[in-house]
């Protein structure tokens, strides 16, 4: 069991992490300057009229979403980060130096707090929530930054289709217990847990690191009942 109680504050929308990291080289300045509000959400809606919306919280460098947007054609994915040089790697997958830019149909980026996003959108508008290895916060007064909480729970819940899945994926043992523990305590989703990533999952880089350093990720299922 976590050592600490779901049963803490509710989580403030405040980031905590990083928004900024090295210093961006010109093409990152440009990719960013003239290329994201090219693909932005909302400002740029899906280029097709898409079967379902799908949201990943936190991409990171956007292999993940890239991999689920090339996927499901037919699906519109709203991708959201909040760190610049992770923005630029996806931004940079879909306008490689030296070649024609490419603005798939059916991926946008929001490059703000997703939590706000997530509140904004109607009840059932979504098929399905990605939350691929989220920062795991360990330190128990740190809890309510976790994404994983029983408050965001409720607003999940409220924001899936009935069937929905929500993808939860972590590598951190605190997190794990943690995550296990604000599940057990629920009752909106139907839950299954892996320790292989399950097929159609695709990988990450957060993932991949993870496995090298010797540490096992556990994969929840959420399915909105
Ligand atoms: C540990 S990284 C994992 C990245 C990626 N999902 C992967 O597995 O490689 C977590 C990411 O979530 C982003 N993040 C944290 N809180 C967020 C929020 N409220 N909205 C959007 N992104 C967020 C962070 O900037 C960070 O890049």
């Amino acid at each position: 069991m976590a050592a600490e109680s779901p049963g803490v504050k509710p989580p403030p929308d405040r980031l905590y992490g990083r928004i900024k990291g090295k210093k961006l080289r010109p093409r990152q300045e440009w990719l960013l300057a003239e290329f994201l509000p090219r693909v932005s959400w909302p400002q740029v809606p899906f280029g097709i009229a898409v079967r379902e919306t799908w949201l990943e919280v936190g991409f990171g460098g956007g292999e993940h979403a890239y991999a689920l947007a090339a996927a499901n054609p037919d699906v519109g994915l709203i991708a959201a980060e909040v760190f610049e040089n992770g923005i630029c790697s996806l931004l940079s997958r879909l306008a490689p130096e030296g070649e024609e830019p490419q603005i798939p149909a059916n991926l946008r980026l929001f490059t703000d707090d997703a939590r706000p996003l997530l509140r904004s959108m109607a009840d059932a508008s979504l098929g399905k929530l990605f939350l691929m290895f989220p920062d795991p916060w360990p330190k128990a007064r740190h809890a309510k930054r976790r994404f994983v909480h029983p408050e965001l729970l409720a607003e999940v819940a409220r924001v899936l289709k009935q069937g929905g899945e929500w993808r939860i994926a972590s590598d951190d043992p605190t997190y794990q217990a943690w995550t296990d523990e604000v599940l057990a305590a629920q009752t909106l989703f139907t839950v299954t847990r892996a320790t292989t990533r399950p097929d159609g999952w695709p990988p990450t880089r957060y993932e991949a690191k993870a496995i090298a350093a010797g540490r096992q990720p556990v994969y929840w299922s959420l399915l909105r009942r």
